[in-house]
Protein backbone atom coordinates (compact mmCIF):
# COMPACT_ATOMS: atom_id res chain seq x y z
CA UNK A 1 0.00 0.00 0.00
CA UNK A 2 1.21 3.13 -0.88
CA UNK A 3 1.14 5.78 1.85
CA UNK A 4 -0.56 9.08 1.24
CA UNK A 5 1.02 10.47 4.46
CA UNK A 6 3.38 13.99 3.84
CA UNK A 7 7.21 13.29 5.09
CA UNK A 8 7.01 14.11 8.84
CA UNK A 9 7.93 18.30 8.72
CA UNK A 10 12.03 18.41 9.33
CA UNK A 11 12.82 20.16 12.45
CA UNK A 12 14.53 23.73 11.24
CA UNK A 13 17.43 25.36 13.08
CA UNK A 14 17.98 29.04 13.06
CA UNK A 15 21.55 30.06 12.41
CA UNK A 16 22.00 33.60 14.16
CA UNK A 17 22.74 36.12 11.21
CA UNK A 18 25.08 39.39 11.16
CA UNK A 19 22.14 41.72 8.67
CA UNK A 20 22.82 45.30 7.40
CA UNK A 21 19.95 47.72 6.34
CA UNK A 22 19.69 51.09 5.51
CA UNK A 23 17.39 53.11 7.11
CA UNK A 24 14.78 54.83 4.80
CA UNK A 25 15.15 58.44 5.47
CA UNK A 26 15.53 59.36 2.47
CA UNK A 27 13.67 56.27 0.59
CA UNK A 28 10.92 57.72 -2.12
CA UNK A 29 9.60 56.50 -5.42
CA UNK A 30 10.86 59.57 -7.77
CA UNK A 31 11.98 57.08 -10.55
CA UNK A 32 10.62 54.12 -12.29
CA UNK A 33 13.21 50.98 -12.78
CA UNK A 34 10.56 48.35 -12.13
CA UNK A 35 7.14 47.65 -13.04
CA UNK A 36 6.23 47.90 -9.40
CA UNK A 37 7.37 51.89 -9.13
CA UNK A 38 4.69 54.45 -10.14
CA UNK A 39 5.77 58.06 -9.03
CA UNK A 40 2.34 59.56 -8.49
CA UNK A 41 1.49 56.85 -5.92
CA UNK A 42 2.54 59.13 -2.48
CA UNK A 43 5.09 57.21 -0.17
CA UNK A 44 4.41 57.72 3.20
CA UNK A 45 7.64 58.31 4.46
CA UNK A 46 6.66 58.34 8.39
CA UNK A 47 5.10 54.38 7.89
CA UNK A 48 7.82 53.39 5.62
CA UNK A 49 9.97 54.02 8.41
CA UNK A 50 8.07 52.30 10.51
CA UNK A 51 7.49 49.45 8.87
CA UNK A 52 11.59 49.39 7.99
CA UNK A 53 11.96 49.84 12.19
CA UNK A 54 9.62 46.71 12.80
CA UNK A 55 11.79 44.31 10.24
CA UNK A 56 14.69 45.77 12.09
CA UNK A 57 13.01 44.91 15.63
CA UNK A 58 11.91 41.54 14.19
CA UNK A 59 15.51 40.25 12.61
CA UNK A 60 16.71 41.20 16.62
CA UNK A 61 14.20 39.52 18.36
CA UNK A 62 14.99 36.32 16.45
CA UNK A 63 18.47 36.66 17.78
CA UNK A 64 20.25 38.26 15.07
CA UNK A 65 22.68 41.42 14.62
CA UNK A 66 21.41 44.57 12.20
CA UNK A 67 24.10 46.96 11.63
CA UNK A 68 22.37 50.11 10.30
CA UNK A 69 24.17 51.72 7.04
CA UNK A 70 23.17 55.88 6.83
CA UNK A 71 21.10 56.46 4.03
CA UNK A 72 22.41 59.30 1.87
CA UNK A 73 20.56 62.13 0.23
CA UNK A 74 19.24 61.86 -3.26
CA UNK A 75 19.73 57.93 -3.18
CA UNK A 76 16.29 57.03 -2.09
CA UNK A 77 16.39 52.81 -3.18
CA UNK A 78 19.50 52.88 -0.74
CA UNK A 79 17.01 51.67 1.61
CA UNK A 80 17.13 48.13 -0.81
CA UNK A 81 20.46 46.98 1.00
CA UNK A 82 20.63 43.12 -0.73
CA UNK A 83 21.76 45.32 -3.63
CA UNK A 84 24.70 46.56 -1.37
CA UNK A 85 26.87 44.02 -2.11
CA UNK A 86 27.93 39.73 -1.95
CA UNK A 87 29.29 39.00 1.13
CA UNK A 88 30.51 35.71 1.64
CA UNK A 89 33.50 33.97 3.77
CA UNK A 90 35.48 33.93 0.82
CA UNK A 91 35.77 37.94 0.09
CA UNK A 92 32.96 40.69 -0.59
CA UNK A 93 32.27 41.91 -3.89
CA UNK A 94 30.93 45.48 -4.30
CA UNK A 95 28.22 46.15 -7.03
CA UNK A 96 27.88 48.07 -9.95
CA UNK A 97 24.15 49.04 -10.83
CA UNK A 98 22.69 48.93 -14.06
CA UNK A 99 20.71 52.44 -13.85
CA UNK A 100 22.13 55.40 -13.15
CA UNK A 101 20.25 56.59 -10.76
CA UNK A 102 21.51 53.95 -8.25
CA UNK A 103 25.07 54.62 -9.29
CA UNK A 104 25.86 56.59 -6.03
CA UNK A 105 24.63 53.65 -4.13
CA UNK A 106 27.69 51.35 -4.79
CA UNK A 107 30.59 53.59 -3.22
CA UNK A 108 28.26 54.21 -0.16
CA UNK A 109 28.21 50.29 0.76
CA UNK A 110 31.59 49.45 -0.46
CA UNK A 111 33.30 52.50 1.79
CA UNK A 112 30.57 51.51 4.47
CA UNK A 113 31.38 47.95 4.44
CA UNK A 114 34.99 48.69 4.66
CA UNK A 115 34.86 50.68 7.61
CA UNK A 116 32.32 47.90 9.25
CA UNK A 117 35.37 45.42 8.77
CA UNK A 118 33.74 43.59 5.64
CA UNK A 119 36.07 44.55 3.06
CA UNK A 120 38.42 44.24 0.72
CA UNK A 121 35.66 45.55 -1.15
CA UNK A 122 35.86 44.11 -4.66
CA UNK A 123 34.64 46.81 -6.96
CA UNK A 124 33.17 45.26 -10.20
CA UNK A 125 33.65 45.91 -14.04
CA UNK A 126 30.78 44.71 -14.86
CA UNK A 127 27.14 45.63 -13.86
CA UNK A 128 25.89 43.39 -10.83
CA UNK A 129 23.24 44.73 -8.02
CA UNK A 130 24.39 42.14 -4.54
CA UNK A 131 22.53 39.89 -3.30
CA UNK A 132 18.94 40.96 -5.45
CA UNK A 133 20.94 38.20 -7.48
CA UNK A 134 23.49 36.36 -6.18
CA UNK A 135 22.36 34.31 -3.41
CA UNK A 136 24.69 31.70 -1.17
CA UNK A 137 22.31 28.52 -0.41
CA UNK A 138 25.18 26.24 0.96
CA UNK A 139 27.92 25.31 -2.03
CA UNK A 140 26.07 26.82 -4.53
CA UNK A 141 26.12 30.82 -6.05
CA UNK A 142 22.91 31.35 -7.99
CA UNK A 143 23.07 33.78 -10.07
CA UNK A 144 19.95 35.48 -11.67
CA UNK A 145 20.52 37.82 -15.17
CA UNK A 146 18.37 39.15 -17.83
CA UNK A 147 17.21 42.67 -15.91
CA UNK A 148 20.26 43.77 -14.00
CA UNK A 149 23.34 41.62 -12.98
CA UNK A 150 24.62 40.40 -16.21
CA UNK A 151 26.22 37.31 -17.32
CA UNK A 152 29.74 39.07 -18.00
CA UNK A 153 29.11 40.13 -14.13
CA UNK A 154 28.72 36.13 -13.01
CA UNK A 155 31.93 35.08 -15.14
CA UNK A 156 33.80 38.43 -13.05
CA UNK A 157 32.07 37.43 -9.44
CA UNK A 158 33.58 33.18 -9.89
CA UNK A 159 36.61 34.75 -10.90
CA UNK A 160 36.83 37.06 -8.09
CA UNK A 161 35.69 34.85 -5.51
CA UNK A 162 37.02 31.62 -7.12
CA UNK A 163 33.98 29.40 -7.25
CA UNK A 164 31.41 28.20 -9.33
CA UNK A 165 28.59 30.42 -10.01
CA UNK A 166 24.96 28.59 -11.28
CA UNK A 167 23.92 31.43 -13.64
CA UNK A 168 19.63 31.69 -13.94
CA UNK A 169 17.64 33.61 -16.45
CA UNK A 170 15.14 35.84 -14.90
CA UNK A 171 12.09 36.19 -17.56
CA UNK A 172 9.50 38.28 -16.19
CA UNK A 173 9.70 42.26 -15.47
CA UNK A 174 8.25 41.92 -12.02
CA UNK A 175 10.45 40.05 -11.10
CA UNK A 176 13.81 41.67 -11.80
CA UNK A 177 16.17 40.36 -9.52
CA UNK A 178 17.15 36.62 -7.88
CA UNK A 179 15.68 37.59 -4.37
CA UNK A 180 12.26 38.34 -5.95
CA UNK A 181 11.68 34.85 -7.45
CA UNK A 182 13.87 32.60 -4.94
CA UNK A 183 13.43 32.65 -1.34
CA UNK A 184 16.65 30.77 0.45
CA UNK A 185 15.24 29.00 3.21
CA UNK A 186 18.43 27.37 4.70
CA UNK A 187 21.80 27.84 3.41
CA UNK A 188 23.31 25.36 5.78
CA UNK A 189 25.97 23.74 3.29
CA UNK A 190 24.36 19.96 4.74
CA UNK A 191 20.88 20.45 3.97
CA UNK A 192 20.25 23.49 1.66
CA UNK A 193 16.58 24.37 0.71
CA UNK A 194 14.92 27.09 -1.12
CA UNK A 195 11.67 28.04 -2.63
CA UNK A 196 10.87 29.13 -6.17
CA UNK A 197 8.46 30.81 -8.70
CA UNK A 198 9.05 28.84 -11.97
CA UNK A 199 7.16 31.37 -14.38
CA UNK A 200 10.20 34.06 -13.27
CA UNK A 201 12.73 31.85 -14.64
CA UNK A 202 13.17 30.39 -18.63
CA UNK A 203 12.71 26.25 -19.31
CA UNK A 204 17.08 25.77 -18.67
CA UNK A 205 16.84 27.84 -16.06
CA UNK A 206 13.74 26.14 -14.39
CA UNK A 207 15.43 22.27 -15.39
CA UNK A 208 18.75 23.92 -13.27
CA UNK A 209 16.34 24.20 -10.37
CA UNK A 210 14.62 21.16 -10.60
CA UNK A 211 18.11 19.29 -10.75
CA UNK A 212 19.77 20.96 -8.11
CA UNK A 213 16.77 21.15 -5.54
CA UNK A 214 14.69 18.09 -6.29
CA UNK A 215 11.65 18.36 -4.01
CA UNK A 216 11.73 22.01 -3.24
CA UNK A 217 8.73 23.84 -2.70
CA UNK A 218 7.25 25.91 -6.03
CA UNK A 219 5.12 28.61 -5.24
CA UNK A 220 2.53 30.11 -7.37
CA UNK A 221 1.43 33.80 -9.15
CA UNK A 222 -0.41 34.89 -6.57
CA UNK A 223 2.68 34.28 -4.23
CA UNK A 224 5.03 35.63 -6.11
CA UNK A 225 2.80 38.29 -6.98
CA UNK A 226 3.03 40.12 -3.95
CA UNK A 227 6.74 39.76 -4.00
CA UNK A 228 5.87 36.56 -1.82
CA UNK A 229 9.01 34.92 -2.49
CA UNK A 230 10.96 38.33 -1.36
CA UNK A 231 11.51 36.87 2.53
CA UNK A 232 14.59 36.28 5.23
CA UNK A 233 15.10 33.12 6.28
CA UNK A 234 17.46 31.83 9.12
CA UNK A 235 17.16 28.27 8.47
CA UNK A 236 13.95 27.96 10.55
CA UNK A 237 12.29 31.80 10.85
CA UNK A 238 10.61 33.15 7.67
CA UNK A 239 9.96 36.87 7.66
CA UNK A 240 7.88 37.44 5.01
CA UNK A 241 4.79 39.40 3.70
CA UNK A 242 1.59 38.95 5.26
CA UNK A 243 -0.01 39.05 2.02
CA UNK A 244 1.39 35.56 1.28
CA UNK A 245 -0.49 33.61 3.04
CA UNK A 246 -0.73 30.33 1.19
CA UNK A 247 3.15 30.63 1.33
CA UNK A 248 3.46 31.00 5.14
CA UNK A 249 0.93 27.56 5.29
CA UNK A 250 3.50 25.69 2.52
CA UNK A 251 5.82 26.90 4.71
CA UNK A 252 4.83 25.81 8.04
CA UNK A 253 3.94 22.29 6.57
CA UNK A 254 7.68 22.04 6.13
CA UNK A 255 8.53 22.45 9.42
CA UNK A 256 9.32 26.80 8.67
CA UNK A 257 8.11 29.19 11.03
CA UNK A 258 6.40 31.99 9.21
CA UNK A 259 6.73 35.51 10.64
CA UNK A 260 5.29 38.33 8.93
CA UNK A 261 5.92 42.18 8.31
CA UNK A 262 4.40 44.25 6.64
CA UNK A 263 6.47 46.37 4.43
CA UNK A 264 3.60 47.71 1.95
CA UNK A 265 5.67 51.44 1.55
CA UNK A 266 8.64 49.71 0.26
CA UNK A 267 6.82 47.69 -1.97
CA UNK A 268 5.92 50.76 -3.54
CA UNK A 269 9.80 50.89 -4.57
CA UNK A 270 9.57 47.48 -5.89
CA UNK A 271 11.29 45.65 -2.36
CA UNK A 272 10.67 43.61 0.13
CA UNK A 273 12.05 41.70 3.30
CA UNK A 274 14.40 40.67 1.23
CA UNK A 275 15.06 43.56 -0.57
CA UNK A 276 16.06 45.58 2.72
CA UNK A 277 18.24 43.05 4.31
CA UNK A 278 21.93 42.52 3.55
CA UNK A 279 23.71 38.76 4.98
CA UNK A 280 26.77 39.61 5.71
CA UNK A 281 27.43 36.41 7.54
CA UNK A 282 25.51 33.31 8.68
N1 LIG B 1 13.70 50.25 -6.62
C1 LIG B 1 14.73 49.28 -6.49
C2 LIG B 1 15.24 48.90 -7.87
O1 LIG B 1 14.44 48.76 -8.76
C3 LIG B 1 14.25 48.07 -5.73
C4 LIG B 1 15.34 47.10 -5.42
C5 LIG B 1 14.86 45.88 -4.72
N2 LIG B 1 15.93 45.09 -4.26
C6 LIG B 1 16.01 43.75 -4.35
N3 LIG B 1 16.99 43.16 -3.76
N4 LIG B 1 15.18 43.07 -5.08
O2 LIG B 1 16.42 48.72 -8.09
Amino acid sequence: MTSTLAEPAAVRTARPRRFVMCRPDHFTVSYEINPWMDRTRAVDAELALAQWETLKATHERLGHVVDVVPGVAGLPDMVYAANGALVTAGGTVGVRFAHPERAGEAEAYARWLEAAGFGPVHRPVEVNEGEGDLLLVGEHLLAGFGFRTTRAAHAEIARVLDRDVVSLRLVDPRFYHLDTALTVLDDDPAHPDVAWFPGAFDAASREVLEDLFPGALRTDEATAAVLGMNAVSDGRHVVLSPAAAQYAELLRGRGYEPVPVDLSELLKGGGGAKCCTLLARS
